[in-house]
């Protein structure tokens, strides 16, 4: 039913409209929702609006489209409904739907323009795409792009055909294909906005273009309706090349294994030249079709699993975060310099603390590195860019550090080293301020065993490299106080990571189950296995490297440090193999110092496997590994693992057991996590495929008491899995 005047008049109307001074315009507001999502009651509200235009209401001669959510305008379809979709006939009909809708806008007889302010994602996009002119707020929250790839999907709201002829093909596939976000100002450049204005005049100003469109002083900017609007694309066979190179680009960095960016490039080739609705068919049977696919149900599991880790530490009731203002870095190294540039990314001010003064100057200069690199990919202004910097100061003094909101120590992975700089912290700062470890593997019940105050003491692990890695693993030991957990979620957050809480144990979470994994690939090295097989083997299996690649980029010495902490505490089934001591002893590091198991040359670039690794760890390559028995060790021995800590109470759900590995050591996207492979393959399938390792490889490839259980009971780890 569309939305009565009722509801209009008391504000529980998804979409309301008003005619003033001409102009109609529609107010979004989705009550009850964080955000606003196209779902049936939006556009059962659009729908009654769009027929009182149709009907001429009010004598408005223009429309404009704006939001009165803070931050966002449309955030895309609901992907909750997606749960629902059960054929691909389902998705398909909703596509459709939302076709018709749009379709009906773009006829209107009167211009309608989208006043952006906030996010534009997905459907919300292409709501915007099916209007006449599009302008936009210069707000950092305004963001325009078409995120479906990231779901398993694609846009089915016409996005697929629109945006290709509103800015060229290979501008809506570069889009389409990365699900990359742009701010008002890239979206002009990029062509997909018209104009760029401030917030508080957003709303005036397009109503005035809007007026100015329908008295014909100015002229709308709708999409092409012969193809590609772009002449250089219009060029005998250009066409072909752009799809080829994408096509080309998707394989290399998918392997083939996720269905959407494919569909995506055929469902563009396919519709382009055709009238628009015949094109928007085309798109409608691949949305439906994609949404039932495995991939896309468990990278909408990923969605809604990220989102929840984000929004719940799983705190007591009533644990309030303090506010996280400023920042104190101690240990100016690569991770330290890290940890500065994004928390000063985040508008907080950074002491970035060394001993020496070369070493903290050398870290703020990596962390101003980072920070300038990255405002320029955003086309951040020069003054902009100079305010970021300066947010960072280096220093050799604790002077200063009583003001931080949070320490997070970055030192060098040795306890006694640790312990001292904990002590040293703890003198300079109050009672107020959160002590955060950045340790890898050390537990924090020890390291706080150093503190004065051990309730003030956290593990913050960050990923490597600290400003492209989503995840930010919390540990919690048996004392830390729920308002320090609370803080540092926040601070997490507000550095845009996604933080997963997790008890104290050693290697943590993301490390425990990487561990073994990292331990089964050396084995398989002893066994006569080729060092490209494996990793080969992985990244077939989905991984972004394999591990051998992954020992490199760690560093050999990085690793065996580790994995030494891990045998000592698992003894059982992470007995590192000598392969890597052998590497280290005969100077290899990897890739930081030219030489590790694949050779580099003189300008660092990979050249290869370093055939002369066989000689040294004595285990010539003898046969050829099944890529399947390789997968199965390998991945087995993680789900295992994983499901073990959740066990053992180190982690706290199989949703931040999912979340963790995938956003922290790149466990395959589109299988959704380790949990959640279990629940889609089956816990004895699993317990199957494990029992039969174990009785050729041994005892580390026993079991989990709680799979067993899983298996015996049927039971799931997700509660959103079928
Ligand atoms: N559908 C349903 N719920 C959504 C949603 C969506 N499209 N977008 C956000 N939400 C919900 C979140 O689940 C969360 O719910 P909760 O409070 O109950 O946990 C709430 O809104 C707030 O979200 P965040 O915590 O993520 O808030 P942030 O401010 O950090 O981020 C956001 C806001 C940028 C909008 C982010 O949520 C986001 O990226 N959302 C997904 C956008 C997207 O992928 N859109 C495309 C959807 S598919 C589509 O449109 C298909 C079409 O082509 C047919």
């Amino acid at each position: 039913m569309a939305a009565t005047a009722t509801e209009e008049r008391v504000g529980t109307a998804p979409a309301r409209m008003e005619v003033e001074d001409g102009v109609a315009v529609i107010r979004l507001n989705q009550p009850g929702k964080p955000v606003n999502v196209i779902n049936a009651e939006l556009l059962q509200a659009l729908d009654g609006i769009l027929a009182r235009l149709e009907k001429g209401e009010g004598g408005a001669r223009a429309v404009v489209i704006v939001s009165e959510k803070k931050g966002t305008w449309i955030a895309g379809a609901d992907i909750e409904q997606f749960k629902d979709f059960r054929t691909p006939a389902d998705g398909e009909a909703a596509s459709r739907a939302g076709h018709a809708l749009l379709g009906r806008l773009e006829r209107l007889p009167i211009p309608v323009v989208a006043a952006i302010d906030g996010v534009a994602l997905g459907g919300g996009l292409e709501v915007a795409l099916a209007c006449g002119y599009r302008v936009a707020s210069d707000s950092p929250k305004t963001k325009l792009g078409l995120p479906e790839v990231q779901l398993g999907i694609l846009p089915g709201a016409g996005g697929t055909q629109r945006l290709p002829r509103l800015i060229g093909v290979r501008g809506a596939l570069d889009l389409m294909l990365t699900g990359k976000q742009l701010d008002g100002r890239r979206a002009r450049a990029a062509g997909i906005v018209d104009e760029v204005v401030p917030a508080p005049v957003l709303l005036p100003i397009a109503k005035r273009i809007a007026l100015e469109i329908a008295d014909g002083t100015r002229a709308p900017r709708t999409a092409s309706k012969t193809g590609s609007p772009e002449n250089v694309e219009r060029l005998p066979g250009m066409l072909s090349v752009i799809f080829r190179k994408a096509r080309e680009g998707v394989l290399a960095k998918t392997h083939g294994l996720y269905p959407a960016p494919l569909r995506i490039l055929q469902v563009v080739h396919d519709g382009l030249g055709k009238p628009l609705d015949e094109a928007l068919k085309i798109e409608a049977k691949a949305f439906g079709e994609l949404a039932v696919t495995p991939e896309a149900r468990s990278l909408l599991h990923l969605f809604f699993v990220t989102t929840a880790a984000k929004n719940d530490a799983a705190l007591p009731e009533g644990t309030k975060p303090r506010k996280v203002e400023e920042v104190a870095v101690v240990g100016a190294g690569f991770m330290g310099a890290g940890i500065a540039a994004v928390s000063a990314e985040a508008g907080i001010e950074v002491r970035l603390k060394d001993v020496k003064l070369e070493a903290a100057a050398k870290g703020l200069k990596t962390a101003r590195d980072t920070l300038v690199k990255r405002a320029r990919r955003k086309k951040a202004r020069r003054f902009e860019v100079t305010a970021l910097i300066d947010r960072v100061q280096a220093t050799t003094e604790y002077a200063g550090f009583r003001q931080a909101d949070v320490v997070v120590e970055a030192v060098f992975e040795d306890v006694k080293v640790k312990h001292a700089v904990i002590k040293e912290i703890e003198a300079a700062i109050g009672p107020d301020t959160v002590l955060g470890s950045n340790t890898s593997t050390i537990p924090i019940a020890t390291l706080a065993e150093a503190a004065a105050r051990p309730e003030n003491v956290i593990g913050l692990h960050f990923f490597s490299p600290v400003d492209k890695m989503p995840l930010l693993e919390i540990i919690v030991h048996d004392r830390t106080a729920s308002w320090v957990t609370a803080t540092s979620h926040a601070y997490g957050k507000q550095i845009g990571k996604t933080p997963i809480v997790v008890n104290d144990s050693p290697g943590f979470y993301a490390n425990r189950i990487l561990s073994p994994y990292m331990a089964e690939a050396a084995l398989l090295l002893e066994e006569g296995a080729r060092m490209d097989e494996i990793d080969r083997a992985m990244t077939d299996w989905g991984y972004p490297v394999g591990p051998i690649t992954l020992y490199d980029e760690v560093g050999l010495d990085v690793a065996q440090k580790a994995g030494k902490i891990m045998a000592a505490a698992f003894a059982d089934r992470m007995k590192p193999s000598t392969v890597v001591d052998r590497l280290v002893a005969d100077g290899r590091s990897g890739r930081k110092n030219g030489k590790g198991f694949y050779a580099y040359d003189a300008e660092g670039k990979r050249t290869g496997p370093d055939e002369s690794v066989y000689a040294l760890i004595g285990s010539p390559p003898a046969r050829a590994h099944d890529r399947a028995e390789i997968q199965d060790r390998l991945g087995l021995m993680m789900v295992n693992e994983a499901v073990r800590t959740l066990e053992e109470g180190v982690l706290r759900s199989a949703r931040d057991g999912d979340v963790g590995a995938v956003l922290g050591i790149g466990f395959p996207p589109f299988r959704g996590g380790p949990f959640w492979y279990v629940d889609q393959v089956g816990a004895q399938n699993v317990l199957n495929r494990l029992r039969a390792l174990e009785a050729r490889f041994g005892a580390r490839f026993a079991p989990a008491k709680l799979l067993e259980e899983k298996a015996r009971t049927g039971g799931k780890f997700s509660d959103d899995a079928a």
